[in-house]
């Protein structure tokens, strides 16, 4: 494989994370990189290409995002999009107008000169266009390649320079040729072999963690069970095998059969050194009389961090700690010109201060190309296409305080919701559904008997990164088969209601 890269300039726009996953859905590798990054720090990359990306600011602001103008003579090939043109037609002596309103629509543009950019797509094309800032003239050489109605220059390009922009997003599905104009740029214009592939990334990543990882050196991981430390964890075993030792911390707030289901895919499929600790009784007793949403996180990452450090001193000297951190992790923390602001939720988080060196082999990978790895290191289906689950698992799942009980209850519920919700086909079109155990007992009747029991809230919202969240319009008959299990199945069970709130207001866990 060659080692090819395209570089995205972030200049804050909500769409650059996407722009990055249509160029490496064209098997193109690309980076996202804050737009204050020097021209000698991107000229060590050795880009191929540079996509300059959309903003949310207008490039005549005085702080109006800005890259150094020296990008303009590295000699690869640039594509601007939307504030990215504004930016290339101001840095390059064109003209740009301020506009008073700021909205997307679909509209059509007419190609105007051939060009690389348009080859193949005919004479019309429809595009999802920004009414921010326009040019009104290009810099000079360059010239106009697409109008629309309101919109004059809509695209321009100097092809002898190898400078394309264009005024609408050609990444989302709004512009359905889209992918075809990112595809005439990355292999037309600017040569690209189009060879990243998930086998590519492998090879090439396990390549690398044999090169780092030395003979002698010994490699811990925390293993969740969730998707991304379960591939890290079978990459790294891929590439040093029993140099790499796992450290399971179950904390007795995983859900039903789940501790069991690691253990087995992880020591017996993988043949991986896992060292499972039942530290249950310990969590539990250390929450006793903890109500409070915030105390009970705060109780179970310290807890966390201690039973994890005890364990992995029994190991003897480690050398590198293995984590599954994802891209968006890295982007968001890192790129100054982002609107996203998250909060890292950091529980079963790991200090900062110990002595490990990190290897993080999925730190340059989206959620899907995780998963896609996943599924070539041939991880079961019930991992690799896990819904995500809080490090505190049930704890913030059982409202106010928790007990042996009511975590049975709990556990019970939610094995019939997910296992209903597999059944109907509908696991992979939730982004998360479990139940929840509000401190609540109401009145029932079972027979001729009175009842007076807990009730089960069903929650199951479709989002994109949980930032923001949907309730999921389950059909009726999927919701009655759940409830029926539930109160027949599960002991002091007489109600089940379904959470219809979106995030926000409401967050998607109820603490
Ligand atoms: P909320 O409830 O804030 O959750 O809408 C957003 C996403 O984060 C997960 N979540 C957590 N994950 N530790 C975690 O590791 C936590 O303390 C925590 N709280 C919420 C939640 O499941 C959802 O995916």
């Amino acid at each position: 494989m060659t080692k090819e890269l395209a570089v995205i300039i972030d200049f804050g726009g909500p769409y650059t994370q996407l722009i990055a996953r249509r160029i490496r859905e064209l098997k193109v590798y690309c980076e996202i990189l804050p737009y204050t990054v020097s021209v000698t720090q991107i000229q060590n990359l050795q880009p191929q290409a540079l996509i300059l990306s959309g903003g949310v600011k207008s490039v005549s602001e005085p702080e109006a995002p800005a890259v150094d103008t020296a990008v303009y003579q590295l000699g690869v090939p640039i594509l601007g999009i939307c504030y990215g043109m504004q930016l290339m037609a101001r840095d390059l002596g064109g003209v740009v107008k301020a506009a008073e309103r700021r909205e997307y629509e679909q509209t059509q543009l007419v190609v105007q000169a051939e060009n690389d950019l348009f080859a193949g797509l005919g004479k019309e094309i429809t595009v999802w266009l920004g009414h921010g800032d326009v040019v009104v003239q290009p810099p000079p050489g360059f010239t106009i390649t697409a109008a629309g109605p309101e919109t004059p220059v809509a695209a321009m390009a100097d092809s002898a320079q190898r400078f394309y922009a264009v005024q609408f997003h050609p990444e989302v599905e709004n512009t359905p040729q889209g992918s075809e104009i990112l595809e005439n740029f990355l292999f037309k214009t600017a040569g690209f072999a189009g060879d990243w592939t998930t086998e590519a990334f492998i090879d090439s990543t396990l390549q690398d963690i044999r090169a780092v990882v030395g003979e002698n050196e010994q490699v811990v991981c925390g293993l969740s069970g969730g998707v991304d430390s379960s591939v890290a964890a079978v990459l790294v075993h891929k590439a040093i095998g029993d140099r790499l030792t796992c450290i399971f911390v179950d904390h007795g707030l995983l859900r039903k059969d789940e501790a069991r289901q690691v253990m087995e895919t992880f020591t017996k499929k993988f043949n991986m050194k896992v060292i499972h600790v039942d530290a249950a009784a310990e969590f539990l007793s250390k929450l006793q009389g903890a109500a409070e949403p915030e105390q009970k996180r705060k109780i179970i990452g310290a807890e966390f961090i201690r039973v994890f450090e005890r364990e992995a001193a029994k190991i003897g000297k480690i050398d590198y700690l293995v984590q599954g951190t994802v891209y968006p992790d890295i982007i968001e923390s890192g790129t100054p010109g982002g609107t996203v602001i998250k909060s890292h939720h950091n529980v079963g988080g790991l200090p900062e201060d110990l002595k490990f060196k990190l290897i993080e082999p999925l730190s340059h990978l989206f959620k899907d190309e995780v998963r896609r790895v996943g599924e070539a290191l041939h991880i079961p289906e019930e991992i690799v296409w896990r819904h995500p689950f809080p490090g505190p698992g049930l704890a913030i799942r059982v409202l106010g305080e928790i007990t042996e009980d009511k975590l049975a209850i709990l556990r019970e519920a939610d094995a019939i919701m997910v296992e209903e919700i597999k059944k109907a086909g509908l696991y992979r079109k939730i982004w998360q559904a479990f139940c929840v155990l509000p401190n609540i007992r109401s009145v029932g009747v079972l027979g001729d008997k009175r009842t007076y029991a807990y009730t089960i809230a069903l929650r199951a919202v479709t989002s994109h990164d949980g930032m923001t969240a949907d309730w999921y319009r389950f059909p009726h008959e999927v919701l009655a088969r759940i409830s029926n299990r539930i109160v027949n199945e599960v002991p002091h069970v007489n109600r089940v209601v379904f959470d219809i709130t979106a995030k926000p207001p409401s967050t998607i866990e109820w603490e």
